[in-house]
């Protein structure tokens, strides 16, 4: 057994998205220890430049490490898709994943016919990290990417259905799925069949968007698979714990604890107490 192996996961997302990367992991895991730090002082990353989320991203995971943590979860899209590498090389030779090659596995596998959309925002989408995570694993693959901002606010103030969130998606995938009950768009490409949700905050929108984008088009996100390449890649580096109590969490947070308990138990699908956060600088 590795000694590391008694040390917690260390989390890490822009703000309470992340912790629907973190109910995944405590599902597939349920002994592992968690410590997850939202960054909400700085949040949204996904309006910001690459350069500002690398020195953010980078900021975060030091905390974590010092810490104490036997591998880093980056459980953002946006910070994954601009930081990953950044992150690897700086705390290597710390395991580090990230959301977005789970994400494109697990979209690539749901589509039929290989037209996927990906939802994200503004800096994942013009990263263009999802569009080459996808067409490595399918080369064959159409991907349309699509920013949609408004769904991370409109997700923090828990409207998850209704008229003003469906109206709010149908103003940004309208003109991408209207032709979807039909076999090909009118640009001769298939419609698409599968939306991948490319952002933590959208999974809270699933039912409203698959009202907006159809019954028959597929809506999967990055939460499940991550949790299945961290219970692997645990296990290939001999990390998994060997206990079998109960697990412990922490949560960190860089601003307004009770907010975040707040608008993360939304995220996490469970009563986050107060007390349960601790702020702290980085
Ligand atoms: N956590 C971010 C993501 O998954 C969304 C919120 C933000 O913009 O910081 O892309």
């Amino acid at each position: 057994m590795n000694d590391s192996s008694r040390l917690p996961i260390g989390l890490f997302d822009s703000g309470m998205g992340g912790l629907t990367v973190f109910k995944a992991l405590a599902e597939r895991l349920p002994h592992e220890d968690l410590l997850y730090l939202g960054d909400t002082a700085r949040l949204p990353y996904g309006t910001k430049g690459r350069d500002t989320i690398i020195r953010y991203t980078l900021k975060a995971a030091q905390k974590l490490v010092d810490m104490g943590v036997k591998m880093l979860v980056i459980a953002c899209n946006t910070a994954t898709s601009a930081a990953l590498e950044a992150v690897r090389e700086q705390f290597a030779p710390l395991p580090v994943m990230g959301v977005v090659a789970p994400g494109a596995q697990a979209a690539a596998q749901a589509s039929v016919n290989g037209h996927i959309v990906v939802v994200a925002t503004e800096a994942t989408i013009s990263g263009g990290a999802y569009q080459q995570a996808i067409t490595r694993i399918r080369p064959e693959a159409v991907v349309t990417g699509r920013a949609c901002t408004l769904f991370v606010p409109l997700a923090e103030e828990g409207w998850m259905n209704g008229p003003i969130v469906e109206g709010v998606a149908s103003r940004y995938l309208a003109d991408i799925f209207s032709d979807s009950t039909n076999e090909t768009c009118a640009t001769g490409t298939a419609a698409p069949d599968t939306l991948l949700l490319g952002c933590t905050h959208f999974p809270l929108l699933q039912e409203a968007l698959q009202n907006v984008v159809g019954s028959q088009v597929r809506i999967v996100d990055s939460a499940a698979t991550t949790a299945l390449r961290v219970a692997e890649e645990l296990k290939a580096t001999n990390l998994l714990c060997q206990g079998n109590g109960p697990a412990h969490y922490r949560f960190l947070t860089t601003d307004n604890t009770a907010r975040f308990a707040r608008t993360g138990s939304l995220f996490l699908g469970r009563e986050l107490g107060h007390g349960e956060v601790s702020l702290v600088d980085l």
